[in-house]
């Protein structure tokens, strides 16, 4: 059985009071849930999650990382330093990363080495631009992110990879990829592994959907055979949002 997650993604928001205040509503509110849930604060406030979730089922993540161990990289953050605080998740490959920050598959493929070398788990990001769906370009930009980042793995690294389709055009917009339309790409991108690695891999991948995920769609998405959770932004900001699609998983 493969595992579900729910995973919010806070970006750039909540400063220290408002991440203790989330933390201590969320965990309070926790429902019972076979999905693993998962939450990644800005770097500052990580060893504060840490602590504050300590007897909780609550698992803390990155938002990214540097791909070398230490050294002159001014306002970076190594792997070491994330296991360091026992943060054994990070996000890779964030739409927000690759469009603002210049993170490209070179890139990515660099920071998800290093962060298999200390044996971290990785919520890999990826998906289509608005233009890119219009022209029906979005399979084979799905799969070339993929295979550009990732295909050169060795078939055991698989199970530390929990992937994350999020199609740019449904992110913060409020406009959210039907469940067909996740399934179809979902159904996909589990071909593309199969095809690659083969079936005993490809069916242990976690394959999250990401885009305006509220509430109110969560378990029509969630309910697809190919999708294995969520990577919620915004609605991963109010507890009892974010709670309402754990409990839709
Ligand atoms: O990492 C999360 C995704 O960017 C989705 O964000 O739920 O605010 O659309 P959103």
């Amino acid at each position: 059985m493969r595992k579900k997650i729910v995973a919010g993604n806070w970006k750039m928001n909540n400063n220290l009071e408002q991440t203790e205040a989330l933390l201590s509503e969320l965990s309070a509110k926790l429902p019972d849930t076979h999905a693993e849930v998962v939450v990644a604060p800005t770097f500052v406030n990580l060893t504060t999650a840490q602590r504050n979730l300590q007897s909780s089922a609550i698992k803390v993540a990155a938002q990214n990382m540097h791909f070398a161990e230490s050294g002159a990289y001014t306002g970076e953050i190594s792997a070491d330093m994330l296991m360091n605080i026992h943060v054994d998740t990070v996000i890779l490959g964030h739409s927000e990363r690759r469009a603002y920050f210049g993170e490209d598959d070179a890139l990515l493929s660099k920071k998800v080495q290093a962060a298999l070398e200390k044996d971290m788990t990785i919520i890999f990001c990826f998906g289509e631009e608005l233009e890119e769906r219009k022209s029906g370009n979005h399979f084979s930009v799905v799969e070339s992110q993929l295979k550009n980042a990732l295909f050169d793995l060795d078939a055991t690294a698989w199970k530390n990879i929990v992937l994350a389709y999020e199609p740019v055009w449904a992110i913060g917009t409020g406009e959210t990829a039907s469940p067909e339309q996740a399934q179809e790409m979902h159904a996909f991108i589990r071909k593309t592994i199969t095809d690659s690695y083969g079936a005993d891999i490809s069916d242990e991948v976690s394959i999250l959907y990401g885009g305006s995920v509220k509430p109110g769609n969560a378990g029509d998405i969630f309910g697809k055979p190919d999708v294995d959770g969520g990577l919620i932004g915004g609605a991963s900001l109010k507890a009892d949002d974010f709670i309402a699609i754990i409990k839709a998983i």
